[in-house]
């Protein structure tokens, strides 16, 4: 059964506690934190102190996506903040095997993501490494923007390389996704799927969480 994680970057700030215990008392799986730091991308979004004050309301885990240059030097400070999965980028890695058993060291599932021109098949190498892969379907910093149909492709390649090594490795879509796209793909292969504006701005958040859940119930993996 597919995993649905809000995006808190979609959240009304200014009532934020509200907002967590919202998505806690839906079906959501888990809070999806982008930190961003003006620099990788370019947005700012918020740091540890925001993630710490996040895990004390929050009641599911903490996904949290590092959207930020030198991820090794803040890896600690983010479990001890409170992630759970913690995911640095591919292209903000210079040693991306070092940055993966660093956050593995420190007790936490790690994650690698892709930005939308990254091709999946540079991560090959540390697949048996990891517990979760963030496709991004739109290019990161905002939330909001278009989702990206190449990403379809990308997420059956990732699937067919995840089946045929046998790997318990979950496939993450970021971006743009919504009730829209939602079918289409959970049956490319996807296992999480980040939804920031189509849940927080939507009339009724906590039953656009539900029918997000709901759509891969009879969908099964092409
Ligand atoms: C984009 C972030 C996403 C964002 C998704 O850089 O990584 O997690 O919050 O927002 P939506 O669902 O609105 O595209
Ligand atoms: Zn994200």
């Amino acid at each position: 059964m597919h995993q649905i994680a809000p995006s808190l970057l979609a959240a009304d700030f200014s009532k934020l506690g509200e907002d967590i215990q919202m998505i806690n008392d839906s079906d959501a799986d888990m809070f999806h934190v982008d930190v961003m730091d003006g620099v990788f991308v370019p947005n700012i979004s918020f740091g540890q102190n925001i993630v710490k004050t996040i895990k004390s309301v929050a009641e599911k885990p903490l996904d949290v996506h590092l959207m930020i240059v030198n991820p090794d030097q803040y890896l600690e400070s983010f479990v001890d903040a409170g992630a759970d999965i913690l995911s640095v980028h591919y292209e903000a890695c210079n040693h991306l095997h070092r940055s993966i058993q660093m956050i593995k060291t420190l007790g936490v599932r790690a994650g690698v993501a892709l930005n939308p021109h990254t091709s999946v098949t540079l991560i090959e190498d540390v697949l048996e490494d990891i517990d979760q892969v963030i496709l991004m379907s739109v290019n990161p910093g905002f939330g909001g923007q278009k989702f990206i149909y190449q990403t379809l492709l990308k997420i059956k390649q990732l699937k067919d390389r995840i089946t045929e090594r046998n790997l318990d490795i979950k496939i993450e879509i970021d971006g743009g996704v919504g009730l829209q796209n939602a079918e289409k793909i959970l049956q490319a292969g996807a296992d999480i799927l980040v939804a920031g504006s189509s849940v927080f701005k939507s009339d009724d958040p906590v039953k656009t969480v539900s029918q997000l859940k709901q759509i891969g119930i009879n969908t099964t993996s092409i």
